[in-house]
């Protein structure tokens, strides 16, 4: 059909039907999304409403139950999740997950896949590039364990961003930062959308959420419940009902 065959050219991601169930929890039950490339895509939704279990299938570390994603139009719903990330997405976790006995550098570097690694030296250049950028540079020495939490947590934003990945799932950015320190990942998220990275991000901030994202999407039990300009959704009735009912806008 022609609707598809243009959606198709122009979608980054799509993601049809998907649902994971957890015996008989249905995290996920049922979405159907597009993300254009170059954008930033917001997920909203109350605790246990199935964001982090979207990020997982996206990735394709999460088991689905049904329905198919797609990048570029090209099905990849049956490739396991390290070439998932070869083929250019990446993600960040909602608990840190760093090696404490590797120092700062290291972890980064591990986000760079054995088969993209470049040579040593350029692989030097753009391991501090990408310190730089996120604000690690004066730690590269240091362990993990050795950092405040919104340390490790950029030290994670650097890992994900090593490999230029074209679409970029960040779970929950922000947590356990100040807010100057939320304005700076806000900055760039922006700066990195400005050069084509696709961003697809998990965050109860609402306030943030509406000043960084193109788009949001609303979630409340496994489904979509609205969807489009970021302020239009924060003041749809169902997300208010869903989401700001249940005193889940954390930080807004
Ligand atoms: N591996 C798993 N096994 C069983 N149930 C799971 C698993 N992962 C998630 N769930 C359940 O699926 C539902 C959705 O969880 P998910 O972590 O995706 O929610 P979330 O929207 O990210 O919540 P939060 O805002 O608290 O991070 C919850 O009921 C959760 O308990
Ligand atoms: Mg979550």
């Amino acid at each position: 059909m022609v609707d598809t065959a243009v959606r198709r050219r122009t979608a980054l991601l799509e993601v049809e039907d998907l649902a994971v169930h957890f015996g008989g929890v249905k995290a996920v039950d049922g979405i159907t999304l597009q993300m254009r490339p170059g954008h930033i895509y917001g997920v909203l939704g109350p605790n246990g409403s199935g964001k982090s279990t979207l990020l997982g299938a996206v990735t394709r570390l999460t088991p689905l139950t049904r329905g198919r994603v797609l990048l570029e139009g090209q099905d990849y719903t049956r490739v396991p999740a390290r070439k998932v990330h070869r083929m250019g997405i990446a993600r960040t976790f909602q608990t840190v997950r760093l090696l404490d006995d590797r120092s700062v550098r290291d972890n980064i570097l591990l986000g760079q896949d054995t088969l993209a690694r470049r040579a040593r030296r350029t692989m030097g250049a753009r391991v501090d590039e990408v310190m730089e950028r996120v604000g690690v540079r004066e730690v590269a020495q240091l362990r993990p364990d050795e950092l405040s939490y919104g340390m490790q947590r950029r030290v994670e934003f650097a890992r994900a961003i090593i490999g230029s990945p074209r679409l970029l799932l960040l779970d929950e950015p922000t947590a356990g930062m100040n807010t100057a320190e939320r304005a700076e990942i806000g900055t760039l998220m922006k700066q990195l959308r400005d050069e084509g990275v696709t961003q697809f991000i998990v965050e109860h901030d609402v306030q943030m959420m509406v000043d960084t994202c193109d788009h949001l999407f609303a979630m409340n039990v496994g489904r979509l419940i609205a969807q489009g300009e970021p302020l239009e959704v924060v003041r749809h009735p169902a997300v208010q009902e869903a989401y700001v009912g249940k005193g889940a806008a954390r930080g807004a």
